[in-house]
Order: structure tokens, then sequence, then C-alpha cells
């Protein structure tokens, strides 16, 4: 099948990639001219497990294109999915800029009968916004179709997860309109679940928003744990073992971050008090996770008193593991918070050197954490990367000037951490 796909950031470049492996003929297209360079050149401009081998391939083997031109693009495209980038506005709310120009523009080049689908997050109703938009660019005798299918992938495992999706919601008017969506999507056998449109829009926000949830819940039980002398990982333990609640979403850290979560939580928050039904819990939920910084902060200074001058190694720089994603990345937010506090920080994380320096500049910004530690007053471990699982902490011991571990994602067991003489605080134990 012909598929075009709009937009070659990470769920545009992964869905692409993926419905060429699968036997399509893909065209990416991305207004970002010295993106698609690079992709054309073979470089892929993303961190992300599989992805480079399977754009490489796919290139190589002529079923994936990578275009700026849409008259190149659109025609004789079957399924053209809309996968721009809708980032928040200054009122929380998410900004369809982005969304509207490409769809004004791709709706000169549409072929007859068309489907066109919303993968991007957007705002319950923006399925009409786009019809509407279609309509006016539209040659009149042209019929298309607008459905929504909104994206689940995480970053770290995207391929992965986008072949294997646990349920690919498909918002649309009528099955019958869609049958080119289901084509494409039969051969990764996974349940489709049918809905109107407004309803799939808002299954990604509640999604993201209920997961988002999970995390402040745990992270509030471990100030708890904290404070009563609990032990999180016990209580997590006893908490998912009870099927209704599982364990999944429920690491205790330094907060949730990324592309996706913020920005949902607060575009929920806000268009549900547009709505005149404000999300009050959605609201705590973002508080608490605006205050995990700042408390994790406060537990250097219960260490360390006064931070000003002290030498700071921070481990990990992308919001999580896998990426070199430094997106509202919690890492990065304490590293601002440190220099704020007039402290020297040096830093390592395996990828994300690059995307960080581009954001914070007063950082020394090492080679590997153990030259981040040399000489270092106390380390900080931000992001749960593997290779920090299996640090040689004897050496590490012995280059930091004080044994002391401030591990915002509990990487190692407290007793273990002791007998080796450190001063370990990690989260809720
Ligand atoms: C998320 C959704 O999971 C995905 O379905 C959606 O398409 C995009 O947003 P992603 O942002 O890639 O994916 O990352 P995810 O793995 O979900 O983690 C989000 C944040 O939550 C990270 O900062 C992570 O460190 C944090 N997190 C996750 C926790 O703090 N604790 C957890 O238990 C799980």
């Amino acid at each position: 099948m012909r598929v075009c796909v709009v937009g070659a950031g990470h769920v545009g470049l992964v869905t692409a990639a993926v419905f060429a492996d699968l036997g399509n003929d893909v065209v990416c297209l991305d207004i970002d001219q010295d993106k698609i360079a690079a992709l054309q050149d073979g470089q892929v401009p993303i961190f992300e497990p599989g992805l480079s081998e399977m754009v490489l391939r796919n290139q190589g083997a002529g079923r994936l294109t990578l275009t700026s031109s849409y008259p190149e693009a659109v025609p004789g495209a079957e399924v053209v999915f809309l996968a721009v980038d809708t980032p928040t506005g200054s009122d929380g709310r998410a900004d369809l800029t982005n969304l509207r120009a490409a769809t004004a523009e791709l709706a000169q080049h549409l072929s007859d009968e068309a489907l066109v689908v919303v993968k991007s997050t957007v705002p319950v109703g923006s399925g009409s916004i786009v019809r509407t938009i279609l309509e006016e660019n539209c040659r009149p005798e042209r019929a298309f179709e607008v459905a929504s299918c909104p994206e689940f992938l995480r970053e770290g495992s995207a391929v992965a997860d986008c072949l294997r999706p646990d349920r690919v919601v498909i918002g649309c008017s009528d099955p019958e309109t869609v049958a080119p969506l289901v084509r494409l999507y039969a051969p990764l056998e996974r349940p489709l679940l049918f809905m109107d449109v407004n309803s799939a829009e808002l299954v990604k926000y509640a999604a993201n928003s209920f997961l988002a949830m999970r995390i402040s819940f745990v992270n509030s039980i471990a100030d708890l744990c904290e404070e009563m002398d609990a032990d999180i990982g016990q209580v997590i333990k006893g908490i998912s073992a009870d099927t209704r609640i599982g364990g999944h979403y429920l690491s205790p850290g330094l907060g949730y971050g990324g592309s996706c979560f913020p920005k949902d939580t607060a575009a929920l928050a806000s268009f549900s008090a547009e709505a005149g039904c404000p999300f009050t819990i959605i609201e705590a939920v973002m508080e608490v996770n605006r205050q995990r910084i700042p408390r994790f902060i406060g537990r250097l200074h219960n260490v360390l008193g006064d931070l000003k001058g002290r030498e700071i190694a921070v481990l990990g720089l992308s919001f999580k593991p896998d990426t070199e994603d430094v997106r509202e990345s919690r890492s990065l937010e304490l590293v601002q918070a440190l220099l704020a506090e007039g402290a020297r920080v040096r830093a390592y994380d395996p990828v994300a050197v690059p995307a960080a320096r581009r954001v914070v500049r007063d950082v020394r910004y090492c080679s590997n954490a153990y030259e981040a530690a040399d000489g270092a007053d106390a380390l900080v471990i931000a992001t749960e990367w593997n290779e920090f699982k299996l640090l040689d902490l004897e050496r590490m011991g012995d280059l930091l000037r004080q044994r002391i571990i401030f591990d915002g994602r509990n990487t190692y067991s407290p007793s273990e951490m002791k007998d080796l003489g450190f001063q370990y605080v990690s989260v809720g134990r």
C-alpha cells in the first residue's frame, strides 16, 4: 500500500519505518530540510534501539523515501498519517499551529478517497478541525476520510512498541471508512478498538495522565516512607501483588519527564477546565511532580549543608534510559537547581551529553562515570541507565572525596551500600 507520513519526529519516523518494513511503499515528509538531508544521507537523528537499521534497510530496499516535498509525498497515498508535533502553548493547551499548516498543505495534493489519519496527540475536537481545513483547501470533487489513531509508543522501545501495541485505537465515523488503515495494521495481529473520533482523542490523554497519576501516587507514598521509616520497595511489592493494581508505572524517583506526560497532563488540565469540568486529580499529579526536585535537593542539604562551591557529580541526563532526549528531563532540572545553589556540576550520560550541552552550558561534561566522580563531594544518580547498575563501586568510592551517593532512581541495595561504607540516600527507603 502507498502510505505517506507527515512529520519525521519520534512518532512519524518510527511509524514510517515500521510500515515500510511490513512491505508498504512509504514516503515520510518533514519540512525540516536539514533533517531530511541527514536522513537521505543515512543518518538517523534519533537514538532509538533498532530504528537506524530499520530506516537504512528500507531505504535501501526502496520502500522508504524521505522528502520535504508535499507534491512528491502525498499524491497516490491511500493513507496519510499526520504525525507533526503539538507542543504546549503558553496557556497549557496543545498548540495546533503545525498540525493546521501541515493539513492545509497536504489538502492541495490529496488523492481521491485518501484516508487522513491523525497520529499526533491532539485535544478532543481536533479531528473536526482537520476535516474543516481539508474541506476548505481540497478541490471540491475530492472525497476523503478523517480518522484518529493515537500513538502509544514509548521512547527507547519505540520500534518494539509500534510492532506490538497492546491495542490500536481507531477513531472513525464507521469502521468501513477506515478499511485501508485496518489492512495496514492487520499484519501486526493486535486488537483494533473502533470508536468515535472524540473518544479516541480522549483515550490518549486519559492513558498518559493515568500513568502519570500512578507515578505521582507512588512518589507520594515514597515520601511517606521516608517520614515513617518504611521501605517503598516493600510497599510496592505488597500493592502490586494485587492483580487489580499490578506493577507497571510504580517506580519511585525524581518524577516523570519527557515529551508526553508533562505536556499531556497540562493539556488535560487545561481543556477540562475550559469545558467547565476542572480535573482536580491531575492538578495534584502535576504539583507532586513539580515538587520532586526541590524535595530531593532538600535531602542533599540535609547531608551536605550549603551546596555553594560543592562539586557534585551527576550520572544520567536524558529523561529516562535508552534515549538521548532531554525534554522535560528531571535530571536537567536537578542540574539547573544545583547550579542555582552555587554548586559546581560535572555530569555524564551514555548518549545525552550533546543534547544536554545545548540546554545547560555551565557544566563540566565527562566521558564516563568515573571521570565525573573523580574528586567530587558527592555523586547523584538521576537516570537509571543500565551501565550505572554495574559500576565498580569500590573504585567510585576511592575516586569520590567522600563516600556519599544520592540515588534518585533506587539503583542499589541500601545494605550493600552500607557495607561498602557509603552514606547512601535513595528514594522512599
Ligand atoms: C509515554 C507513554 O508511556 C507512551 O505511551 C506515549 O506514547 C508517550 O509518553 P515516554 O514519554 O516515551 O512514553 O516514556 P515512559 O517510559 O512512559 O516514561 C515517562 C516518564 O515517566 C519518564 O520520565 C520515566 O522516567 C517516568 N517513570 C516511568 C517513572 O518515574 N516511574 C515509572 O514507574 C515509570
